[in-house]
């Protein structure tokens, strides 16, 4: 059995004082919850996040990492970095940052891989536009994705990995894919890590669809046999979020 993960992506939400705020209110809503539970709040909530988060089973993610351990690379955070704060989560390969930050799935690949290797666990991200849907590609962009993203992966890592699939066409519009298209394309996921590794990998390895996922949709997406969780952006930024953890 595959336990369920539920993770809020603030993206560029929250100050220290909101996270304060809403953390406050939402550790003790959340006691008992039958999901691995993750919040992914800004650089500069990470270390509030976790220490109001520590007597509890939430746990903290970073929404983005560097694949290299120190260097000219003004503005960036290295996986090391994010290992000293007790992080142990990481998204990696957005959308939003394939779109507005030049992420491509080699850096995606690199970043799961050095990821991987400091035991932090990688929210990967992977999903096609309206553009390819309308022309049917989707799943061509997303297995191709996946089998690039997965680069390197060794048949001990890959249960550790969770692959998100956010069509891109989805996030943020309140167009939630159905049930039906977001389980045909998590199915093609599993597929795609049983031919690149074993079924016994992919039978294990998690799988998460995101994009406008709210608490009256959650419960028919989770129902669904191929979804193991959901990454959300909105809902997680209310006391919805609640509701999502305990579909
Ligand atoms: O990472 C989360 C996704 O981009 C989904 O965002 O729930 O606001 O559509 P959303």
């Amino acid at each position: 059995m595959r336990r369920p993960v539920i993770a809020g992506n603030w993206k560029l939400n929250n100050n220290i004082e909101a996270t304060k705020e809403f953390l406050l209110q939402l550790k003790d809503k959340i006691k008992d919850a039958e999901v691995d539970a993750v919040i992914c709040p800004t650089y500069t909530s990470l270390s509030t996040a976790i220490e109001l988060l520590k007597d509890t089973d939430v746990k903290v993610g970073a929404q983005n990492m560097h694949w290299t351990t120190s260097g000219a690379y003004t503005g960036e955070i290295s996986g090391e970095m994010l290992k000293e704060l007790g992080v142990e989560y990481v998204i990696i390969g957005h959308s939003e940052r394939r779109q507005y930050f030049a992420e491509t799935d080699e850096t995606v690949n690199k970043k799961v891989l050095k990821a991987l290797s400091l035991d932090l666990i990688p929210i990967v991200c992977v999903g096609e536009s309206l553009e390819e849907r309308e022309k049917g590609l989707q799943e061509d962009i997303v297995t191709n994705q996946v089998r690039l993203a997965l680069e390197g992966v060794t048949k001990d890592q890959i249960s550790k990995v969770i692959i998100a699939y956010e069509p891109i066409w989805a996030i943020g519009t309140g167009k939630t894919a159905s049930s039906e298209q977001a389980e045909e394309v998590c199915k093609w996921i599993r597929e795609t890590v049983e031919k690149l590794y074993t079924s016994q990998e992919s039978e294990a390895i998690r799988i998460q669809y995101g994009g406008s996922v709210n608490k009256s949709n959650v419960k028919e997406l989770m129902g669904m046999p191929n979804i193991d969780g959901a990454l959300v952006g909105g809902a997680s930024l209310k006391m919805d979020f609640v509701d999502l953890i305990k579909y």
